[in-house]
């Protein structure tokens, strides 16, 4: 982790200036906000030695993200539903057995495009409102469709864990239409994070939602490298 030592690390707060390793200050920020920003990072070598430091193994291949225009992507992604309009706020890989724990994201370049962020605290405080504790939804699953809450418990995280993705689970009661306008309302609170020089972004997805913004014609050639750090597919 040596390439890491002495960094800031920008999270929801202020940044904050290390000199200890950074393993230490990856899990306080992460846990305080489930996202944190990486200012210096190498993907291709640093990659799996942050898997290892979050003790959250296996980590999938970097696949390179490109935006596209509506109904060309895969089935049910969000290239396919939104093109180049912005993606809402949600969870990643909702229909594994067990959601990807962590996802980091890279641009090729500098990017005008902002990944949306809502982070730990606001989410949790959607969670604690009646409509996410009663909310229902139909969730397309790899092993078929099955009737979900928004939160598990049982993956091992302290506390909750949120699963949530609009285009994979479909509202079943009131609640949960409550709570997808909660969510859409959270959006004017959602902090705006920008791609430059060698930045890269590392959401905690069990705890934080992300969107994507719309991307503007200028900047539709831009990759954004995406790895996942844990989880069961
Ligand atoms: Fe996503």
């Amino acid at each position: 982790m040596t390439a890491f030592v002495n960094a800031v690390i920008r999270s929801g707060e202020a940044d904050m200036v290390t000199k200890e390793p950074l393993e230490l200050k990856y899990a306080a920020a992460l846990d305080k906000w489930g996202w944190i920003e990486l200012p210096s990072f190498k993907s291709a070598e640093g990659i799996r030695r942050l898997g290892d430091s979050l003790d959250a193994h296996g980590v999938t291949d970097i696949q390179c993200l490109r935006p596209l225009p509506k109904g060309v992507g895969r089935g049910h992604s969000f290239s396919d539903v939104f093109g180049w309009e912005r993606f809402p706020l949600h969870t990643d890989t909702s229909f594994w057995s067990e959601p990807a724990r962590y996802i980091l994201m890279q641009s090729s370049s500098d990017s005008p495009t902002p990944t949306l962020l809502l982070d730990k605290r606001k989410v949790a405080g959607l969670l604690a409102q009646p409509s996410g504790a009663r909310a229902i939804f139909r969730s397309r699953r790899k092993d078929g469709p099955i009737y979900c809450g928004l939160t598990d418990t049982t993956k091992g995280t302290p506390g909750w864990a949120i699963r949530f993705d609009p285009t994979h689970m479909v509202a079943a009661n009131d609640a949960a239409k409550d709570f997808m306008a909660l969510v859409n309302a959270a959006l004017s609170d959602a902090m705006q994070f920008h791609y430059s020089g060698e930045n890269a972004l590392l959401i905690d997805n069990w705890t934080c939602l992300h969107g994507r913004g719309c991307v503007p014609e200028i900047d539709r050639s831009r990759v954004i490298l995406r790895a996942y750090i844990g989880g069961r597919q």
